[in-house]
């Protein structure tokens, strides 16, 4: 099999050499960015008359026709050529004659690849961002809906502070929220035209670069072209954003696990999203929320396999940097299908308020609402949180709840106990009390959540 690089080559390559090397099983998903730069490239050689208009236009009408054949499925990908850009530029030699063969004029695969790379994340990662706000709106909806259910707040999985089921739920929204800006951030880094800057030196053609990232919607030209082709950080960026927004929704997921556990019971996941055990018939699991904390392996594991490949690699192009498609790939699938059906998942999820109002019923929570009602008395907030500990050893003793204490057992700790202490201490009361911004008083995440509503839609 004849390459379009063969010239200086005596012998025929190796077969296992050949199979090593090739990457076209996986750069094929790019097929669609090769040909859209493709065709910028052919018009922008026309413009600058590298080649004839003519020319151009059977170059592209070629392209185009590929693309069909392709998006037909009748596109045989062969190992023999290597990547996506070869199996493209063959097929339209072999297509239109020698026009063909000006294509490749002021260009390099270097260059290329880096554009098909750059095209394809700039749109996955405006999808991503559309996912994540979809994510959030189901956040918002579940927030709204149970504006009443009160939680018991943790802290060292220990009963904590009572709050709003919704506030805590908002707080996931409001690392998505950040993960979007990160997202939107990175995306600028990625939206640069590197086409144009040939192997690393530059090349030897009054190219436009300029007009080309016209074509392409670009907003900005590479400044370096050692830097060009040699750069993989947007996509360890973009692998390192993943990475935290994964790690996000995995602590959502182990929540999830949690609370539709026997021991919480807080939510009962929908039967649509959890599977059987092949042995114990009782049993409904919550794989989907386990296999959303498990994917964060192997999206951590890629932001490793790109910054490895990249660590003391010299400049410019070197082969190894073929090896960051994979990874790439692998975590924009992944971070797509998770954001997707984690909206599912907590979309059609059961809330059990009234489980999670028993564990508050019991759970002493009140307890630094009950020195707090002492610092309103007067009492220095030290000597008020000694207090109510000893109140709560005495609970705990007699077995006791706040709401069951007479007020002479609570004035054995304190004369300042007053008969105020019982409506101070009900949970809506304790909630209504936190409104220090970002607290969880229910009127103030309301208000919060029209304000996310509105900044959404
Ligand atoms: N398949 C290659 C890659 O993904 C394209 C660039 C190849 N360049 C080269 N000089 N061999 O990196």
């Amino acid at each position: 099999m004849k390459k379009l690089w063969g010239g200086r080559f005596k012998g025929s390559t190796n077969k296992q050499c050949e199979d090593y090397t090739a990457s076209i099983q996986v750069d094929k998903r790019l097929y669609a960015y090769d040909i859209a730069g493709s065709i910028a490239h052919a018009t922008m050689l026309a413009k600058s008359r590298i080649i004839s208009k003519k020319e151009a236009a059977g170059i592209k009408a070629g392209l185009k026709s590929i693309l069909k054949e392709i998006e037909a499925g009748k596109f045989i990908f062969k190992q023999t050529d290597e990547d996506i850009h070869m199996a493209i530029e063959k097929k339209l030699i072999a297509k239109i004659g020698p026009v063909g063969e000006k294509l490749h004029t002021a260009r390099s695969r270097n260059d290329q690849v880096l554009l098909d790379v750059r095209l394809f994340l700039r749109s996955e990662t405006e999808d991503i961002i559309k996912g994540i706000a979809q994510l959030q709106k189901v956040l918002l909806n579940v927030a709204e809906k149970n504006i009443k259910v009160v939680m018991p707040g943790y802290t060292h999985m220990q009963h904590a502070q009572p709050i709003l089921f919704s506030h805590y739920i908002m707080a996931y929204y409001y690392m998505l929220k950040r993960d979007k800006a990160r997202f939107a951030e990175c995306l600028g880094r990625t939206n640069v035209l590197p086409l144009g800057v040939g192997a690393l030196a530059g090349v030897n053609y009054p190219v436009r670069r300029e007009f080309t990232a016209k074509l392409l919607n670009f907003p900005k030209v590479s400044e370096n072209s050692v830097d060009t082709v040699s750069d993989r950080d947007f996509i360890i960026e973009f692998l390192a954003v993943s990475s935290i927004l994964i790690m996000h929704l995995s602590r959502l997921a182990e929540e999830l696990v949690l609370w539709s556990s026997s021991e919480f019971e807080f939510v009962e996941l929908a039967d649509a999203f959890c599977t059987g055990s092949s042995i114990m018939p009782q049993k409904k699991n919550p794989d989907v929320a386990e296999l959303i904390r498990g994917k964060s392996g192997k999206i951590y594991g890629n932001l490793m396999a790109l910054l490895t490949l990249l660590k003391g690699l010299p400049l410019s192009y070197n082969r190894d940097l073929q090896e960051d498609k994979g990874p790439l790939f692998d975590t924009v699938d992944t971070v797509n299908d998770t954001l997707a059906i984690t909206g599912e998942l907590v979309r059609t999820m059961k809330v059990c308020s009234n489980n999670m109002a028993q564990k508050i019923a019991k759970g002493l929570m009140e307890a630094t609402d009950i020195a707090d009602y002492l610092v309103l008395k007067g009492i220095p907030f030290r000597q008020a949180h000694f207090v109510v500990g000893s109140l709560v050893k005495y609970c705990l003793e007699q077995h006791k709840d706040f709401h069951d204490l007479k007020l002479a057992e609570y004035r054995q700790f304190s004369p300042k106990f007053n008969q105020d202490i019982f409506s101070f201490i009900k949970i809506e009361n304790c909630l209504k009390r936190k409104k220090s911004t970002g607290g969880t008083a229910p009127l103030q995440v309301l208000a919060g959540i029209k304000k996310e509503q509105k900044e959404l839609s």
